[in-house]
């Protein structure tokens, strides 16, 4: 049984072994309100939610709990209180049944993610050692998977995620939250072309997205003095061009990363791993340069426990296991 409670999803889901059995995600509407998550809100959601969605992964499973061999658990980084339902519920749960506790780091779960299978014959997944774009609300990173359990962070945002960015961007716009799937749907519509914003230009393998968002803050707002209706009138355009900087600055990278390692299996993962221009973007990438690709279902890009439980899998057969006084924590 793993479960994930990081954020704003109550997640649980059952493995046998390295099968995903079942993979239950309660989310919070309450957040769209308020234009992003409100932790207090998120807290109380998790508590609701985390009886009745552990105790439906188990039914969609086929299993009682009495057959779970140990428990797994998102430990951090998140939320502090969002974290603590879960890890709460997962040592109480274990203990009660006399089971091993696994603590999982929640950003090497949406690394790991591409282990998950679906059935015995599932075997699509990247051989060591591949590199993974770790993109999410709260982290952009390209990271050197050596194994399982053994990974190095090439490059990292010094300052805003890449979905954070495109949420912040999408909040300017007065667009609903996440903005995300909201840019992403516009920008089907839209000309990738016809604007252009700030690109950073950071050595290394470095990201920065803090100027992108400034660059347009500051173009909108000099649009809007000649057109107070210019939002409205080229949403699909904005959101379209906006899309194209950040896959740009990703894959630039990326492709970088590759190139200098000379590593040609590349996966994509977090919950900006679900946009469309990405997703092509990879495709496009991969046709051109030889690169093998590994890009998520959608349901194992957002958070889930499905990629807490294919973590928690690997560290069972170390025998790996977390004490049960381990706290939760918030940052790395
Ligand atoms: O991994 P995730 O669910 O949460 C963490 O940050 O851990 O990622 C959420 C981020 C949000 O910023 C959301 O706007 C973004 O993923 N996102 C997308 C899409 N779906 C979700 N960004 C671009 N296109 C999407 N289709």
């Amino acid at each position: 049984m793993a479960i994930e409670s990081s954020c704003d999803d109550t997640s649980a889901a059952v493995l046998k072994n390295d099968v995903l059995l079942s993979n239950v995600t309660a989310s919070q509407a309450v957040h769209e309100a308020y234009g992003g998550v409100v932790p207090e809100l998120a807290s109380r959601a998790h508590q609701q939610n985390i009886v009745p969605v552990v105790d439906q992964a188990l039914k969609r499973a086929g299993i009682e709990k009495e057959q779970l061999s140990a428990v797994a658990f998102t430990r951090g980084p998140g939320l502090l209180g969002s974290l603590l339902v879960g890890v709460s519920f997962a040592k109480g749960f274990a203990r009660s049944l006399g089971i091993p506790l696994i603590d999982v780091n929640h950003l090497q779960g949406h690394v790991l993610a591409h282990f998950i299978k679906e059935n015995e014959e599932d075997d699509h997944q990247p051989q060591f050692p591949y590199l993974c774009l770790l993109v999410s609300g709260g982290n952009s990173q390209i990271v050197k998977v050596n194994a399982y359990n053994d990974m190095e962070i090439l490059g990292q945002t010094i300052d805003d995620a890449a979905g954070e960015a495109i949420d912040k961007c999408s909040k300017v716009m007065g667009l609903g939250y996440p903005g995300g799937p909201i840019i992403d749907k516009l920008a089907r519509q839209g000309n990738p072309d016809a604007y252009a914003f700030a690109k950073p230009h950071i050595p290394g393998y470095d990201y920065s997205f803090s100027g992108l968002k400034t660059s347009f803050l500051y173009s909108l707002r000099d649009w809007l003095k000649d057109d107070p209706d210019f939002i409205e009138h080229h949403k699909e355009d904005l959101a379209a061009s906006l899309e194209k900087t950040i896959v740009d600055i990703l894959m630039d990278k990326l492709k970088k990363a590759v190139k200098d390692t000379g590593i040609q299996q590349v996966a994509v993962a977090g919950g900006v791993s679900a946009n469309t221009g990405l997703r092509n973007a990879y495709q496009d990438y991969a046709r051109r340069y030889k690169w093998k690709i590994f890009i998520p279902k959608f349901s194992y890009t957002t958070d889930n426990a499905a990629m807490i439980g294919i973590t928690g899998y690997f560290k069972y057969q170390d025998k790996d296991f977390c004490p049960i006084e381990a706290p939760a924590f918030a940052r790395l």
